[in-house]
């Protein structure tokens, strides 16, 4: 069974941005998009920066050092220079209003079919 963790507070994350969060010594980006919440390790495949520094866009979130995206659904790199994916782990809200909590589970997604970028 998936255990999930507090990570922080749906206001705590503005939608179309990112938060950094440590969970369990794990580095954690919680992405808010239109499209629902998301958290993917918050280090860039390509080098060790926070990819909770770029920008969102839409279901995507882009490193701010050279550009590469990743889709936040399965952390696959969407563009170069990055190729390998970064995990992403699954989100649940609990709480109602300004209580809402974001939940990330403790183990990352299986996407092993989706780690290169076309
Ligand atoms: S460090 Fe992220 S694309 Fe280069």
């Amino acid at each position: 069974m998936t255990e999930f963790v507090v990570a922080c507070r749906l206001a705590d994350v503005q939608l179309n941005g990112a938060v950094h969060v440590e969970l369990n010594g794990t580095p954690i980006a919680v992405a808010h998009t239109a499209e629902g919440v998301f958290a993917i390790r918050d280090v860039c495949s390509h080098a060790d920066v926070r990819l909770s520094e770029g920008e969102v866009d839409g279901c995507a979130i882009e490193c701010w050092l050279h550009g590469s995206q990743f889709d936040l659904r399965t952390g696959s790199a969407m563009t170069l220079p990055a190729i390998a994916a970064v995990p992403v782990y699954e989100v649940r809200l609990s709480g109602e209003g300004d209580d809402t909590v974001v939940e990330v589970a403790t183990t990352p997604i299986d996407v092993t079919s989706t780690t290169q970028a076309q």
